[in-house]
């Protein structure tokens, strides 16, 4: 059993980016996901200064983050079936279906929506990058086995 020293320092960070590669996969698309999104409200606000380009940047940046959702949620099955981990593919699933809902009220003009949305969205992206990057994506025996 490690003692509370070998716990802590750089052996612990260590621990905490060990990933299989699936694992390095989803997230190298959840950090490129994260990226993009950032963009939606920057063009949104270009936009809505009166520059009509920021509304064609924005379309194509909602073109690019919901292609990168279904990148996610792709990794993020094969996650779940080599590595039986379900958590991120369940949230990854409530985050793409968000987007998916966003897309539509951003092109129906649905604002009310749009906005309160857009900014959920965003912070449950942060919360999934923040996951994937503070913690192993292991095998879940070798991560029980690691815990003893
Ligand atoms: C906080 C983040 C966001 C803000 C503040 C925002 C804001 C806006 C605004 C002001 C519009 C123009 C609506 C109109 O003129 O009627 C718009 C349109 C749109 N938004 Fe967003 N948005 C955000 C995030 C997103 C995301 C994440 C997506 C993709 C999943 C998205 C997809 C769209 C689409 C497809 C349109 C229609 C574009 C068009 O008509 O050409 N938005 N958004």
């Amino acid at each position: 059993m490690a003692t509370a020293a070998e716990r802590t320092g750089p052996a612990r960070t260590d621990a905490a980016h060990r990933a299989s590669p699936s694992g390095w996969v989803l997230r190298v698309i959840v950090s490129a996901h994260t990226v993009a999104i950032f963009g939606q409200p920057v063009f949104a606000g270009i936009y809505l200064s009166g520059d009509f380009d920021g509304l064609r940047w924005h379309e194509v940046g909602a073109n690019i983050v919901t292609a990168l959702g279904y990148l996610q949620l792709i990794a993020a099955v094969v996650v779940w079936l080599r590595l039986r981990q379900a958590r991120l593919c369940l949230a990854t699933l409530a985050l793409v279906a968000a987007e998916t809902v966003q897309y539509f009220a951003g092109i129906d003009g649905a604002l009310w929506l749009h906005l309160p949305l857009g900014v959920l969205t965003i912070v449950g992206l942060v919360l999934q990058f923040i996951a994937v990057w503070s913690g192993p994506i292991e095998p879940a025996t070798r991560e029980e086995d690691d815990s003893e």
